[in-house]
C-alpha cells in the first residue's frame, strides 16, 4: 500500500496504461483486458490488472494536471516498481496540420509548469519520451496504415488560460498540441530510470475552434489503446 494506491505490492504490473480518467481506466479493463481485477479504490481513482494476449498490464487513473499525475506516477514507480508508463490522454492541437481525431505520439513536454524550475533550482530539464517505447509506438501505427504526429508538445497547467492567444508562442515553435500532465511523467521516468510515452488523441483544435463528439472520441479513443496495448506488448 502506498498513501494513495491501496494495492498489495505485486497487484501491479510492470507495464501501466494511464488514462487521467478513472473511468476511462475501468473502460479499457473491461473492455480490453482478460481476467481484470480491480487493486484501488482510494479516491475513485481505480487501478485494474488483467491480461493483454497473455502480458500481465495495468491501468490506472491518474486525475488531471501535473499535481495529480505526480502523486500516481510517483508511487508506481518508487512503491511499485512499475517499469514502462504510457499515458493515453486528449488533447488540443494548436496547428493546422494537426487535425481533430488524429493521433499524437509525444516525443517531448514543453511546460508552463513551475514543478521543474523548483526541482532544478532554475535549471531547465526537458522531459523527453523513450525512445523504444517511441519507436515500438511508431512502427506499430505504421503497420496499421495510420497516420500518427511525432513531435514536441505543451504541458500546461491551465486548462482555460488568462491569455487565451498564449498558445501562438508555442505553435511558433512547432509544439503540436497542449495536455496537461506529460513534462512530469517524462521527468519522472528519468528521474527514476524507467520508460515512458504519451499518445494523445486531438479532442479540439484549439486553431480552429472544432471539438469532437463524445462518439468520435470514443473512436479514436479505442485505436490509441489499442497501440498503447500493442506497444507495451512488443516492447
Ligand atoms: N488544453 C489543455 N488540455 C487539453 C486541451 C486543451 O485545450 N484539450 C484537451 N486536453
Amino acid at each position: 500500500m502506498s498513501i494513495h494506491i491501496g494495492a498489495k505490492a505485486d497487484a501491479i504490473a510492470e507495464v501501466i496504461l494511464l488514462p487521467g480518467d478513472p473511468l476511462r481506466a475501468q473502460f479499457i479493463a473491461e473492455h480490453f483486458l482478460e481476467y481484470p481485477t480491480r487493486y484501488n479504490t482510494v479516491r475513485n481513482m481505480f487501478g485494474f490488472t488483467g491480461t493483454y494476449k497473455g502480458k500481465r498490464i495495468s491501468v490506472q487513473g491518474t486525475g488531471m494536471g501535473i499535481p495529480s499525475i505526480s502523486i500516481y506516477i510517483n508511487e508506481l514507480f518508487r512503491d511499485y516498481g512499475v517499469q514502462k508508463a504510457l499515458r493515453i490522454g486528449t488533447a488540443g492541437s494548436i496547428q493546422p496540420e494537426v487535425k481533430i481525431r488524429d493521433v499524437i505520439l509525444a516525443q517531448s513536454a514543453s511546460t508552463d509548469s513551475n514543478i521543474n524550475n523548483i526541482r532544478f533550482n532554475g535549471r531547465n530539464f526537458a522531459p523527453t519520451a523513450s525512445f523504444g517505447l517511441l519507436n515500438t509506438a511508431y512502427g506499430i501505427a505504421q503497420t496499421k496504415g495510420v497516420t500518427v504526429h511525432v513531435g514536441g508538445i505543451v504541458s500546461s497547467d491551465s486548462f482555460y488560460p488568462e491569455d487565451p492567444e498564449e498558445w501562438k508562442l508555442w505553435a511558433r515553435f512547432g509544439c503540436l498540441a497542449i495536455e496537461m500532465e506529460c513534462a512530469e511523467l517524462y521527468t519522472l521516468a528519468a528521474k527514476y530510470k524507467r520508460e515512458a510515452l504519451t499518445l494523445l488523441t486531438v479532442s479540439d483544435s484549439i486553431v480552429t475552434a472544432e471539438a469532437t463528439s463524445a462518439e468520435e472520441r470514443q473512436k479514436t479513443f479505442n485505436f490509441m489503446v489499442e497501440l498503447a496495448l500493442e506497444t507495451a506488448c512488443s516492447a
